[in-house]
């Protein structure tokens, strides 16, 4: 059984696969409306989520299926306490794929070693986050027309942030794609990420305090939330909450193409003032994150032989190293 864990699950073939999918998606809607007809998503999110879990459903009506959903900890036989395992067992026999968000690393990767249907990551603890890597790079594509020779700025809580960890991997595979990356002390990415992706991969990359010293550099900033919810003491998360906001200032020093991301949720480290900047891409990014979800459902239910195979998209794969 095919499952989604971590970006790595998918090689680069298949993203390029998955990107020409949404990209037909947008161009031809009508043409999926109806393909998912009879199966059955659930989405199983024991920590919070607005994005990630509604983009998920409405994906999957927006292909024609239906919806089980959890919505908490605390309203599920988790707060029992059910394990993950006896859960995806569970779920197995309701439904055709899972997608789950948990606070614990290592939760998706339990479900799927004992569920009999494909499960999707949708966010494990501090881990990764390999749909909104999906998300981050269609929009990438979609404003850049590239996903090589770029630098990226990765902004905010390094540390804690999923969707830095899972895009650095992701980003990693494209040819000549160098990162700065901005951080307080405190927060600076951790060292398995560099020791397992950037240094063996000779991949360039430069560590910094000051956003501003790096801004005129950057193809593109990847601004991130600091985690509240994964400090120990709040004193902590005080002090470095308000470490980076951007602002009209600083963007005056970025270039006129330069383009901002956020997973978003946003807290204070955007200023809403850029929202209309032609720069501000974060909300594109949302749409685009429903597009790739539809399409990683569809090819994970065509490979778990719950829907006939694929006709080849439209749109060729993007070329990739
Ligand atoms: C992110 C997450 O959950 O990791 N949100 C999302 O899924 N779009 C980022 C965050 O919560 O800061």
């Amino acid at each position: 059984m095919r499952h989604v864990i971590d970006i790595l699950d998918l090689s680069t073939e298949e993203i390029g696969g998955l990107l020409a999918t949404a990209q037909d998606i947008i161009a031809r809607p009508e043409a999926y409306s109806e393909l998912c007809r009879g199966k059955k998503l659930a989405t199983l999110f024991f920590e919070p989520s607005t994005r990630t879990r509604l983009s998920f459903e409405a994906a999957m009506y927006e292909l024609g299926g239906n919806v089980l959903s959890v919505t908490g900890a605390a309203t599920s036989s988790a707060s029992k306490g059910e394990s993950v395992a006896d859960t995806a067992k569970v779920v197995s026999c309701y439904a055709d794929i899972i997608a789950m968000r948990h606070p614990k690393e290592g939760a998706a990767l339990v479900a799927a070693n004992n569920a009999s249907i494909p499960v999707i990551n949708a966010g494990d603890g501090g881990h990764c986050h390999p749909t909104q890597t999906l998300a981050d790079l269609l929009t990438i594509l979609r404003e850049k027309g590239r996903l090589g020779d770029l630098t990226v700025g990765l902004c905010g809580d390094l540390k804690f942030g999923r969707t830095v960890h899972s895009l650095i991997n992701a980003l990693s595979r494209y040819e000549n794609v160098k990162f700065v990356l901005i951080s307080p002390e405190e927060l600076k990415l951790p060292s398995y990420v560099k020791d397992s992706v950037l240094k063996p991969r000779g991949i360039a990359y430069t560590q910094t305090s000051d956003l501003e010293g790096a801004l005129p550099d950057l193809d593109l900033l990847y601004m991130t939330r600091v985690q509240k919810e994964r400090f120990f003491n709040e004193e902590d998360y005080l002090r470095l909450k308000d470490s980076y906001i951007l602002t009209p200032e600083k963007m005056r020093l970025a270039r006129p193409d330069m383009c901002v991301l956020h997973p978003l949720p946003r807290v204070n480290e955007i200023s809403v003032a850029i929202d209309n900047d032609p720069r501000a891409c974060y909300f594109k990014q949302v749409l685009n994150g429903k597009y790739m979800r539809m399409a990683l459902i569809l090819m994970l239910l065509r490979e778990a032989g719950k829907l006939p195979s694929a006709k080849k998209p439209a749109v060729r794969p993007l070329e990739t190293v």
